[in-house]
């Protein structure tokens, strides 16, 4: 049985940070493990131009606690405004790394998303001719599309047109949720990659609904039934180059998770590569860790794979926070309902 596993330093190919108080309660979750992360755009208001990015990144960078080393990859929030030219000045600037679709209303802050697929085409071609990837939020909002489908219509009605009639885009299909979106994401050649989140390589439905309602494991795309949760455990540990690690890890303080109408997201930044390890164990797939969470999406970005290392070993049931407590209220930290035996050495 394998007690230590080295692997190279990992990243977090979909992050949301949010900004101000809860910045700087969450940043160090992350940067104590990963070494670079995608940050998502959907702040109020959104991460639009690169002058919005440039200043983003700059309070991130302030936020950072001393001696820490974490890089924020940028990325553009596209809207139906948005300029073709900007989007590549941003690329040559070195610090966007990507720019995100989400289609408007299909999540939190998406107003501002896309309704029109044929005004962005501009820009969807300039993304094309200078290779940035552009990461989609694979929702259909349409509202007689039940939720539970709402992936597998995208990629039928929106995803796959999109891409026959842009050659040559590169795409990240963000945080796959069912056997469709793992098979769509199969289905392409080096232009196509998926990425997973740690928690729905742990939940299914049930886990949100059965037994009382469980706001702390509520995201979008909502998790689905087992049959697709146990794709996602193959893709991910199948060592493929096109899946790799995007935690989603999404905060909302208690009050509003807690609430009539509660938001989405979990919150992994915390507890993340311990659970992916006892993930890949039960899936006799620890080998197969560093290609998900270290190798795989640096392949894709066309970046290099981090040369520092992290060391988990396994021992004594893991222990974290229940809450990381910010300055605008607390927010839970994702429970598994099982124990952990994985810690991570930095
Ligand atoms: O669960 C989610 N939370 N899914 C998303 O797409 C957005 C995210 C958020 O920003 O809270
Ligand atoms: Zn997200």
């Amino acid at each position: 049985m394998t007690h230590s596993l080295t692997m190279p330093r990992p990243d977090d190919w979909h992050l949301h940070l949010r900004d101000g108080a809860v910045l700087h309660g969450v940043l160090p979750e992350t940067a104590r493990h990963f070494a670079r992360a995608i940050i998502m755009p959907n702040l109020v208001p959104p991460v639009v131009t690169l002058a919005d990015a440039t200043a983003y990144h700059a309070r991130i960078m302030a936020a950072l606690p001393k001696g820490t080393t974490f890089e924020p990859l940028m990325v553009l929030y596209l809207t139906e405004g948005t300029d073709p030219a900007d989007v590549a000045a941003a690329a040559a600037s070195g610090l966007v790394k990507a720019v995100k679709l989400y289609p408007a209303g299909a999540t939190t802050n998406s107003n501002s998303g896309v309704r029109d697929f044929d005004k962005v085409r501009p820009v969807l071609e300039k993304m094309a001719e200078i290779g940035l990837p552009l990461c989609v939020h694979g929702e259909v909002t349409a509202p007689e599309v039940d939720i539970f489908d709402r992936e597998a219509v995208f990629i039928d009605s929106v995803l796959d047109p999109l891409r026959r009639a842009t050659p040559g885009l590169r795409v990240v299909m963000e945080h796959i949720t069912t056997m469709q979106g793992v098979a769509y994401a199969r289905s392409a050649g080096d232009d196509l990659a998926a990425t997973i989140t740690t928690h729905h390589l742990i939940l299914n439905r049930n886990h949100i609904l059965a037994g009382g309602i469980k706001p702390h494991y509520y995201c979008l795309p909502v998790a689905k039934r087992e049959t697709h949760r146990l794709a996602l455990r193959a893709a991910a540990t199948s060592g493929e180059a096109r899946f790799f690690l995007g935690t989603d890890s999404a905060p909302h303080v208690d009050a509003l998770k807690e609430h009539a109408c509660g938001c989405a997201g979990c919150f992994t930044a915390t507890n993340t590569m311990a659970l992916l390890a006892h993930v890949f164990e039960e899936e006799g797939a620890l080998d197969k860790l560093e290609h998900f969470a270290a190798r795989n999406g640096p392949g894709f970005y066309r970046l290099p794979v981090n040369e520092a290392t992290i060391t988990l070993t396994k021992g004594e049931p893991a222990k974290w926070p229940d809450k990381i407590l910010t300055e605008a209220g607390p927010v839970t930290v994702f429970n598994p309902g099982f124990p952990v035996h994985w810690h991570v050495d930095c």
